[in-house]
């Protein structure tokens, strides 16, 4: 699925990590493209490759992890292929990420003004400039005299005011793509929705491509257009999230909304917990790797793995039509 305007194009991304001596594969052929200003997200369940893929579009992959095949385009070039100090201009200044955990981002010893400084420096910007920049991205994150801000350490500043700096952070260089990645264990709701609600206004202001990590339907039903949902690796459906909500196409998705619709607002469902549990990627099952578990599969597929087709809107891996599923 083409958007109008790709900022960023990923095109077959494979990526292994090295355990026991051997190369699992986490990210097993994952393609999109997502355009300017658009909000897309990905979901699946624990250790289906989320994080990893966002971390191999970083370039910040763990040192046992490393990208075998694909590329990530930005505005054209490939982020894959760039060295380390390209991909260190790129990284931020392009394509940025936040962590919603934001202890994991901010350095506790450093003023949090001197970190945004220090991130813009790192991009170039003169030193006054730099300054200026970082007081202005702090006013525009919401944060209440955003002097008395940059002077404090990050212990001194609430979880949210905390979350707050490292979107300031990230948004200050005016990023094309930015990358958020939410833990499964939300923080508190209230501050969760308003980080939301800031992220999505700035994209629409500055006409950012988002994509956003979540386990959270309500999240997807308010912000993200399309939706890719992961399995072991792979994307094994993606549509509008409108479309896939009421009409999943892969038992997978299916399984994950369960019958409720998410709902809009403050109700915030989870994805669902399927029966089984994902596959050892160490010994994937032949055919489609979500066979065993899946309630409508068919003798084809424990022997031929389905390839990402289009279906109505949808892109689907699977064998089994939805008007053949059994109830
Ligand atoms: N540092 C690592 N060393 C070895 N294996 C890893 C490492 N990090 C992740 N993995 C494995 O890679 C696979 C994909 O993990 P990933 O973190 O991308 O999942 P995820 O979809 O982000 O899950 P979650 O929703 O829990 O964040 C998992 O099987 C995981 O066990
Ligand atoms: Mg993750």
């Amino acid at each position: 699925m083409k958007g109008p305007d790709p900022v960023l194009e990923v095109a077959n991304l494979q990526t292994v990590v090295r355990s026991g001596g051997r190369d699992l594969p986490v990210v097993r052929g994952v393609s999109f493209d997502v355009s300017a200003g658009e909000a897309i997200a990905l979901v699946g369940e624990s250790g289906s490759g989320k994080s990893m893929t966002a971390l191999s579009m970083m370039g910040l992959l763990p040192a046992a992890a490393r990208v075998t095949e694909g590329s990530v385009r930005l505005s054209g070039r490939d982020v894959l292929r760039l060295d380390g100090l390209e991909l260190r201009r790129v990284r931020g200044a392009e394509i940025a990420m936040i962590y919603q955990e934001p202890m994991t981002a901010l350095n506790p010893l450093m003023r949090v003004g001197a970190q945004v400084v220090e991130g813009l420096r790192a991009h170039a910007v003169p030193s006054g400039d730099a300054r200026s920049r970082t007081l202005e991205a702090l006013g525009e994150v919401g944060l209440p005299r955003p002097e008395r801000i940059a002077r404090s350490y990050p212990h001194e500043l609430s979880g949210g005011q905390r979350q707050r700096v490292m979107i300031a952070m990230a948004v200050a260089m005016r990023p094309k793509v930015l990358i958020a990645d939410e833990p499964t264990t939300a923080l508190d709701v209230t501050i969760q929705q308003q980080v939301l609600g800031l992220v999505d206004e700035l994209r629409q202001r500055h006409g950012m491509a988002l994509i956003w990590i979540t386990h959270d339907l309500g999240v997807v039903a308010r912000i993200a257009e399309r939706v890719l949902v992961m399995y072991a690796g792979r994307v094994v459906e993606s549509g509008r999230s409108g479309d896939l909500f009421r009409r999943p196409e892969h038992p997978y998705t299916a399984g994950l909304l369960g019958s409720i619709p998410p709902a809009l607002g403050d109700k915030r469902p989870a994805l669902l917990q399927i029966g089984g549990a994902p596959p050892d990627l160490a010994a994937l099952p032949a055919g489609c790797t979500f066979h065993p578990r899946c309630p409508q599969r068919v003798a084809k597929c424990s022997q031929q793995d389905p390839a990402l087709e289009p279906r109505g809107d949808d892109l689907v891996a699977c064998w089994v039509p939805r008007d053949r599923w059994v109830s």
